[in-house]
């Protein structure tokens, strides 16, 4: 089998970057090792950055988006019993976020394919990368074949086989004492914008999916076993740590799906080497605290279709070689926001009395200054395509 672009990954950053090749006359074939329904179920991330939004929009698979899409305006910070709005589109000259669930853009992705020629292959699992005589070998009903390309996009996920294949890669690391359970609940949203709550007990996120179905996730020890965790503790730790002191109240019902997520930071570079162009979880991982997984999965292969037009319209490499370093700029960018995020809402084990005290006094400052809440509103909508 011969393609040009060769895709190892269906998530979000392998359907994308296919479907982008598409619409400017590449041909690629993505290798994915799971099956479609895995695919399609597997609940992860939910809040797209209007940058996302735009270029599904532009690209043609926006129309669920647009009819079931949530606009939210603003965001809740939580603490000391009391909730403090940021007016994000108010802070941003009219910039806005958009809630509609991973699973659901995967889904449409997928559709998008035409129904013949579509080159998507389920249940193939990429063995091995030849970054410099491009080509990759896969094992599909159990016989090992390769795919020759001009380009391998590694769009495989932190557990992929593509990284490796990147010689001399510098990795930045970060785990945090702490990881986040997430449910999924058959109960319509007990707010319309985002919570994240910091308390003592740790930190609480309340988002949602539809008027209908809720969506929501605790700080959990990383050792933590889900099977700890029948419904009615997970419902009555919510509701402490959500408490305000004017008797805000959370609606609870059956949950539909929880796990636990591990939380780390993780930067791979270069995100190239020779051939191989590495995208989205494969080269980084944030923890989810500013909802950016996603959205740099995305940013990253717009920057690497549009690179590809380029060389394969006129020959010049320019933007390739550029690939790396206009992807890391803004990768580090969130990384940072990231950080910052997760330090300011979760409770660490490890903190002493004085660590407390500035975490505390941070908090204020976030929700009394408009100069520090309009640092996060600008991080949180997106960073500005010059970054
Ligand atoms: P992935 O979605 O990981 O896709 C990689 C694909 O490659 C997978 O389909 C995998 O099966 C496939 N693959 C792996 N190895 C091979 C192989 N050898 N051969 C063929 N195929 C292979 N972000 C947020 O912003 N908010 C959240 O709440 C949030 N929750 C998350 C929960 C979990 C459990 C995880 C893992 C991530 C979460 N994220 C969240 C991050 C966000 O979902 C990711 O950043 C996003 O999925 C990245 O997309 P991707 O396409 O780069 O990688
Ligand atoms: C969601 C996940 C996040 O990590 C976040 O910061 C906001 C929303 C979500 O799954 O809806």
């Amino acid at each position: 089998m011969r393609t040009q672009v060769a895709i190892a990954g269906a998530g979000p950053a392998g359907l994308l970057l296919s479907h982008l090749l598409r619409l400017r006359g590449i041909d690629s074939v993505v290798l994915e090792s799971r099956d479609r329904a895995y695919v399609e179920r597997r609940q992860r991330a939910g809040m797209l950055e209007q940058g996302t939004v735009d270029v599904l929009r532009g690209s043609g698979v926006g129309e669920r988006l647009d009819r079931e899409g949530l606009t939210h305006h603003g965001l809740e910070l939580r603490f000391g019993g009391a909730g403090h709005r940021i007016p994000l589109s108010e802070l941003t000259g009219g910039r806005t976020v958009t809630i509609y669930a991973q699973t659901e853009i995967v889904k449409d992705l997928i559709a998008a394919r035409p129904a013949a020629g579509g080159e998507i292959h389920f249940e193939t699992e990429v063995l091995s990368v030849d970054p410099s005589a491009p080509s990759v070998t896969y094992r599909r009903d159990g016989r090992v074949e390769t795919l020759e390309c001009d380009v391998i996009a590694g769009c495989d996920g932190f557990h992929g086989v593509c990284r490796p294949a990147v010689p001399d890669t510098r990795l930045h690391e970060r785990e945090f004492p702490f990881a986040w359970l997430g449910i999924l609940a058959d109960v319509p949203p007990s707010t319309d914008e985002l919570i994240y709550a910091y308390s003592e007990r740790g930190f609480a996120l309340h988002s949602l999916r539809s008027p209908k179905i809720s969506r929501l996730y605790l700080q959990v020890d990383p050792a933590e076993d889900v099977a700890a965790w029948p419904d009615e503790r997970i419902w009555s730790e919510l509701r402490a740590r959500f408490a305000t002191d004017d008797g805000w109240e959370l609606r609870d019902g059956p949950i539909l799906e929880k796990s636990i997520t591990p939380m780390r930071s993780f930067v791979a570079e270069p995100m190239r080497h020779d051939r191989l162009f590495l995208a989205g979880d494969a080269a980084h991982i944030v923890p989810p605290t500013g909802a950016k997984g996603l959205n740099l999965a995305i940013s990253d292969v717009i920057v690497l279709a549009e690179a590809l037009g380029a060389w394969y319209d006129s020959g010049t490499t320019e933007l390739l070689d550029a690939y790396s370093d206009t992807c890391l700029r803004r990768v580090w960018r969130a990384e940072h926001f990231s950080y910052w995020m997760t330090t300011l809402l979760h409770k660490d084990p490890r903190q002493d009395a004085f660590g407390h005290r500035l975490q505390l006094s941070h908090l204020e400052y976030v929700a009394a200054s408009k100069a520090a809440a309009t640092t996060l509103a600008e991080n949180y909508v997106g960073a500005a395509p010059t970054l």
